[in-house]
């Protein structure tokens, strides 16, 4: 079979044991508010938004979660070269900041590697029905892609779903213009969750009606023997969604530099789980995601590095549950963990998380 070699590529599936009882306690919750403790004595399930590296968390989550997680949807930096910043608002003083980093000095290997390591502790978080996909661009999706067939099995792909988004300004000189991302969706096993989505139309069309008979597909006849027709307003999306960018006048729009249109991971949601299930978005970002899958009523688990994501995902969730009267998913928590080092505690002990903070797009 074909497999993808990198410069001190290391494959390590065996130390997962080990890994996981190393970090078996590694994680505390962190208490910010009343809000986001557990008040509710009735409630049947604590959301955890993880502040730290995913892979550590990872190894975290084995101890509970191993097999247990119904979708993973992850959106990693893309090897892009560029850092992200965003611009703060803090009271009256203004100042850039790096939301986060992709850069990597260039050094395509330490991102494959990077993103090997995860991929593996993923799939064994992923439950036997689960899928997971994983968003990407031009710069890495072609090489990520045989890191999939190697972790999950060639016969375990399911799609490359191209989001052409059509409203975002790309130059090219020498080239055509980019225009969308590649989400690769790959299956644990043969029997995994896959629901059929649906969009309108943009105008009704006349189809042939047809129906089963013993077993064969046949066109539906009435009474006379004259095919029957049908007017149909929408079709069963296909592997090219056009959805647009988030433009930052929409009211979604929380100021973090890559944020995902919530329209896109609805979509993904409903199609790969179901009321109740647990989705996992380890790159979390502002938390599109996990807020999107808090209004569909899934359980969560969200984990990023950056304390402006954390901060954002946080502020977001609970905006989101007051605003929404009809809010399904009162009788989860969210519950924020980390490991806490000396610049975390004095972070917190700044009130950093309880600050209102004006995240503006540069
Ligand atoms: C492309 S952004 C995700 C955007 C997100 N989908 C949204 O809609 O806002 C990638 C995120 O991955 C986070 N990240 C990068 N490396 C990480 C790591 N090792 N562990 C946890 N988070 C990481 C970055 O801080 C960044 O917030």
């Amino acid at each position: 079979m074909v497999k993808l070699i990198w410069e001190n590529k290391r494959e390590f599936l065996n130390n997962i044991a080990r890994l996981k009882n190393a970090f078996r306690d590694y994680y505390e919750i962190i208490n910010l508010n009343p809000q986001t403790s557990q008040v509710d004595k009735n409630q049947t399930w604590e959301n955890m938004l993880f502040w730290g590296d995913n892979l550590n968390v990872s190894y975290y989550l084995i101890n509970d979660f191993e097999e247990k997680i119904d979708l993973i949807y992850i959106d990693p930096p893309f090897f892009s070269g560029s850092n992200y910043n965003i611009r703060i608002l803090e009271g009256d003083s203004k100042y850039d900041s790096i939301a986060y980093f992709d850069c990597w000095n260039k050094d395509l290997d330490s991102y494959l590697q990077m993103l090997y390591e995860r991929i593996v502790v993923f799939k064994k978080l992923l439950s036997k029905q689960g899928l997971l996909f994983i968003h990407l661009d031009w710069h890495a999706s072609h090489y990520v892609k045989l890191i999939l067939d190697e972790v999950f099995g060639r016969n375990r792909f399911i799609n490359e779903i191209i989001w052409y988004y059509y409203n975002k300004y790309s130059a090219g000189k020498q080239n055509l213009p980019r225009a969308h991302d590649n989400i690769l969706v790959y299956s644990k096993s043969s029997n995994y969750t896959f629901n059929e989505e649906r969009i309108p139309r943009s105008k009704p069309i006349k189809q042939l009606k047809r129906e089963m008979v013993n077993g064969v597909l046949k066109n539906a006849k009435d009474e006379n023997g004259h095919v029957i027709y049908r007017t149909v307003t929408d079709k069963k999306i296909d592997d090219v969604w056009r959805i647009p960018c988030l433009q930052p006048a929409s009211k979604e729009w929380t100021g973090f530099p890559t944020q995902k249109h919530h329209n896109l991971i609805e979509r993904i949601i409903k199609i790969g789980s179901n009321e109740d299930d647990l989705i996992a978005d380890l790159f979390c970002g502002s938390g599109t995601t996990l807020t999107v899958a808090d209004k569909l009523n899934r359980r969560w688990i969200g984990c990023d590095n950056s304390k402006y994501s954390v901060y954002l995902t946080l502020k977001r969730l609970l905006e989101n549950r007051k605003n929404k009267d009809n809010h399904i998913n009162k009788n989860s928590s969210i519950e924020l963990y980390t490991h806490l080092d000396k610049n975390k505690l004095n972070l917190i002990s700044s009130g950093f998380f309880e600050k209102d903070l004006k995240i503006k797009r540069i």
